[in-house]
C-alpha cells in the first residue's frame, strides 16, 4: 500500500465548503491587499498564540528578514543561529546584510544546544564596552535566532537567560511550530520577535506563499507594518528603506479557516507520532524522535535517524512509502556559506544528523493503517525481508 510523505487534499475535503465561500467573498469584495482578513487573522494569531500582537508578511523568509531590519540589525553584525535548519533561516541573515555564527544542537531534539551556545560566547566571543565581539573576525554580535525545528521547541528558558546575560536580541525561527509550546507557553511568545511561514506544507499552510511575525512589543510591531509597506506610515512618505512584502486577502482568508481547526489537527500529528513511536520501538536501527515533557512536539515533521539512511529511503520509495531527508546538507557547509570559513567537523552533532536523519510520513489525516504499513516496511527493510 502507497503511503504519501504528504497529502493535503485530504484536509482540504475537510474545509472545502468554507474555503470556497471565503475565497469568494474576497472576490466579491475586490480587495486584495491588506484588508479585513488580514487584519482579522493578525488578531486572531495574537489570541491563538498569546502574544501581544502579530504582523502578517509575504512568507517566513520575509518573517525573519523583516524582523532582523526591525530589530535594527546593522550591516556586518552576527546573529547565532543553527546550521542544522532550512536555507532561509542563514539566507534571510545575509540578506540582512547580517554574519550567521552556526552553533551545534543537541541530539536529541535537534535543536541549537544552549550548552554550546554558552561555549561559543565564553570562548570565541568577548564581552566589551560596545557588547559582544567574535574574538576572531572582530564581529559585533547582536542576537541569536534559535529555531524550533520539526515542531519542537528550543529550551527557551536557558537560551533567553544567555541572551539576557549577554544583551543580545532573541528571534524566534516557529516556521515549523505554529502551536507547539514550551513549559505551557507557545513558541513565539519568547523572544523580541518570532517568524512563522504559512508555506502551504506548513502544519498551518496557506494557498501559496505567506508568513508572520510575533512580538510583545506594540513598537517593534509598529516598525514591522511600516517596513512591510515600504518603510512609510503615511502614503507616498518614507522615512526608511523598507520591502513589499504584505500577506494577502486570499492567504488570509484560507489561513483564517485553517487556524480554527489547528489545535485538533497538531493533536491528530501527535498522536500518530505516538503510534509511530509504538511501530518503531520494535526495530532495530532506527531511533524515533522525542523531546523532553516541558517541550509539546506537534510534529511538523516526524524524523527518525537511521542506520544506512539512503538505502533505506531508496527501499521506502520502491515500497511507495513516502519519505524525506531535511536537511541533507548542514548550512555551514553549503557552497554559498564557504566564506564564512566553517570546515567539516566543526559542527559534529549537526553534521552526523544531516547523515541519519529521515522524515516519515506526518500530516493529521494520515491513517493507523499508513503509520503501520509504513513503520512495517522499515522493518522489512532492517529484517532483511527485501
Ligand atoms: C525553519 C524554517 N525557516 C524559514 C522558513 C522559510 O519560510 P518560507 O518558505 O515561508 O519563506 C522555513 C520554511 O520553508 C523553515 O522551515
Amino acid at each position: 500500500m502507497p503511503v504519501p510523505v504528504l497529502d493535503l487534499k485530504r484536509q482540504y475535503q475537510e474545509i472545502k465548503n468554507e474555503v470556497a465561500a471565503a475565497v469568494a467573498e474576497v472576490f466579491e469584495n475586490q480587495h486584495f491587499i491588506l484588508g479585513k482578513n488580514g487584519a482579522e487573522l493578525e488578531k486572531e494569531c495574537a489570541e491563538f498564540l498569546g502574544a501581544a500582537e502579530t504582523v502578517g508578511c509575504a512568507s517566513g523568509t520575509d518573517a525573519i528578514l523583516l524582523s532582523l531590519k526591525a530589530l535594527d540589525l546593522q550591516p556586518g553584525e552576527g546573529v547565532i543561529t543553527s546550521s542544522f535548519t532550512f536555507f532561509a533561516t542563514a539566507g534571510a541573515i545575509h540578506n540582512a546584510k547580517g554574519v550567521p555564527f552556526f552553533v551545534d544542537i543537541e541530539p536529541v531534539t535537534f535543536n541549537m544546544d544552549p550548552v554550546k551556545l554558552k561555549e561559543f560566547l565564553a570562548t570565541e566571543c568577548e564581552k566589551g564596552l560596545k557588547g559582544v565581539v567574535h574574538k576572531k573576525t572582530g564581529t559585533p554580535i547582536k542576537g541569536i535566532l534559535p529555531v524550533h525545528l520539526y515542531g519542537a521547541s528550543c529550551e527557551m528558558d536557558e537560551i533567553m537567560a544567555i541572551a539576557k546575560d549577554h544583551g543580545l536580541f532573541v528571534l524566534e525561527d516557529s516556521c515549523q511550530a505554529f502551536g507547539s509550546k514550551y513549559k505551557g507557553k507557545r513558541v513565539g511568545t519568547f523572544g523580541e520577535l518570532s517568524a512563522f511561514s504559512f508555506f502551504p506544507t506548513k502544519n498551518l499552510g496557506g494557498a501559496g506563499d505567506g508568513g508572520l511575525v510575533s512580538t510583545g512589543s506594540a513598537d517593534l510591531a509598529k516598525r514591522l507594518r511600516k517596513i512591510r509597506v515600504h518603510g512609510s506610515e503615511k502614503r507616498y512618505y518614507h522615512d526608511e528603506i523598507g520591502y513589499n512584502s504584505r500577506l494577502d486577502e486570499i492567504q488570509a482568508a484560507v489561513l483564517r479557516i485553517k487556524l480554527r481547526h489547528l489545535d485538533k489537527w497538531n493533536e491528530k500529528r501527535r498522536g500518530a507520532a505516538g503510534l509511530y513511536a509504538s511501530e518503531l520501538s520494535k526495530i532495530e536501527g532506527v531511533v524515533a524522535p522525542s523531546a523532553p515533557s516541558h517541550i509539546e512536539h506537534i510534529y511538523h515533521q516526524y524524523v527518525i535517524r537511521a542506520e544506512r539512511r539512503d538505502a533505506l529511503k531508496d527501499y521506502l520509495d520502491s515500497k511507495g512509502v513516502g519519505s524525506m531527508i531535511y536537511y541533507p546538507v548542514p548550512l555551514h557547509q553549503q557552497v554559498c556559506f564557504e566564506f564564512l570559513g566553517y570546515r567539516k567537523g566543526d559542527l559534529p552533532e549537526t553534521e552526523k544528523a544531516a547523515d541519519e536523519v529521515l522524515a516519515l510520513p506526518i500530516f493529521a489525516e494520515l491513517t493507523e493503517s499508513e503509520i503501520k504499513e509504513a513503520a512495517r516496511e522499515i522493518g522489512n527493510f532492517y529484517s532483511g525481508k527485501k
